[in-house]
């Protein structure tokens, strides 16, 4: 899958992202009501629009995936809500696999289900997995992430003038709001193959490790006052995308995603400005990945 997320592969989706960001940032400017929610707007459906693009799901889908995920990752949803959740996103996606087998066009499943049929080494429940994988991964995070830029740049309007004065800032500005918020703190979970020891500290084989990124994100021996966010900080060496083999597979998707809104929407409504306290701010302080549940906004 690698090959398609590479940088250049994904360069060619950029039009068709700031069309689809352009698109929703015109409906609403077609409002007059105010404030409007920038979660519902403009976070969860862009990063949602260009997952099914890729994957070659209809978009008219949304509220089955969308839905779905929200109860996966939210704390407080109880083991069979959340297993509810799981069993029909997965039917979902079987019947979207099924339906592609028997018709592969050419988008990214096209491709998978050619080369299951050419070398055999995807079977059906594997590309069912991986469908599932990149709807729930694709979409949740980057959305929360979006949502959450936002605010940081919102409240920190030295910080948002810098980025407006010079949208060549914009790419540092993502990788600093990325090591702030740390959206994705303890999804890093491991077993330890072996007894290993680090800074001091003993694992034995077997023995369940949950890494913070957060922690990592925020570690004042790496990252000079850790608590400021500071876009001119120049530091890609984060781990909001974690480390390692299963490093984010998704990253330069959601960087360029990222990228594109920031810079659209403080150039097409450069009076935006939060409708409420930022401590009033409803946080996921209730789900698995950091976000934000209602973003009021007005301008
Ligand atoms: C701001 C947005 C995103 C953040 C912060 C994020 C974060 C992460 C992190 C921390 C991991 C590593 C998990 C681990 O260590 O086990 C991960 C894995 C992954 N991400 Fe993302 N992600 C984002 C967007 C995306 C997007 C847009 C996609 C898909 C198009 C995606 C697909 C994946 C996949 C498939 C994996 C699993 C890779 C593997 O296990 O080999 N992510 N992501």
């Amino acid at each position: 899958m690698i090959g398609e997320f590479t940088v250049k592969r994904l360069a060619a989706l950029r039009p068709r992202i700031q069309d689809i960001v352009d698109h929703f940032i015109d409906d609403m400017l077609s409002t007059d009501q105010r404030p409007v929610d920038l979660v519902q707007a403009l976070s969860l459906p862009v990063p949602s629009l260009v997952i099914c693009e890729l994957l070659g799901a209809p978009y008219t889908d949304h509220d089955v995936f969308q839905g779905r995920t929200a109860v996966a990752v939210r704390r407080t949803s109880s083991p069979q809500e959340r297993q509810r959740a799981f069993a029909e996103l997965r039917a979902y996606l079987d019947e979207l696999i099924t339906r592609k087998e028997s018709e592969p066009g050419d988008d990214l499943f096209g491709r998978q289900i050619a080369r299951q049929r050419q070398e055999g080494t995807v079977d059906h429940a594997g590309l069912v997995s991986l469908a599932f994988l990149l709807l729930t991964a694709g979409h949740e995070t980057t959305a929360n992430m979006i949502s959450l830029g936002v605010v940081g740049l919102l409240s920190h309007p030295e910080q948002l003038a810098l980025v407006k004065a010079d949208p060549g800032r914009t790419p540092m500005a993502v990788e600093e709001l990325l090591r702030y918020f740390s959206i994705t703190d303890t999804v890093s979970s491991r077993l330890a193959t072996d007894d290993v020891k680090i800074a001091g500290v003993s694992i034995k084989a077997g023995e369940g490790v949950i890494v913070s990124g957060l922690s990592a994100n925020w570690d004042p021996a790496v990252f000079e006052n850790p608590a400021e966010l500071d876009v001119e900080r120049g530091v890609r060496h984060h781990l909001a995308f974690g480390f390692g083999p299963h490093q984010c597979l998704g990253q330069y998707l959601a960087r360029m995603e990222l990228q594109i809104v920031f810079d659209t929407l403080f150039r097409r409504i450069p009076t935006l400005r939060l409708a409420a306290p930022v401590q009033d701010l409803p946080f996921k302080t209730d789900a698995v990945i950091y976000g934000v549940h209602e973003l009021p906004v007005t301008w």
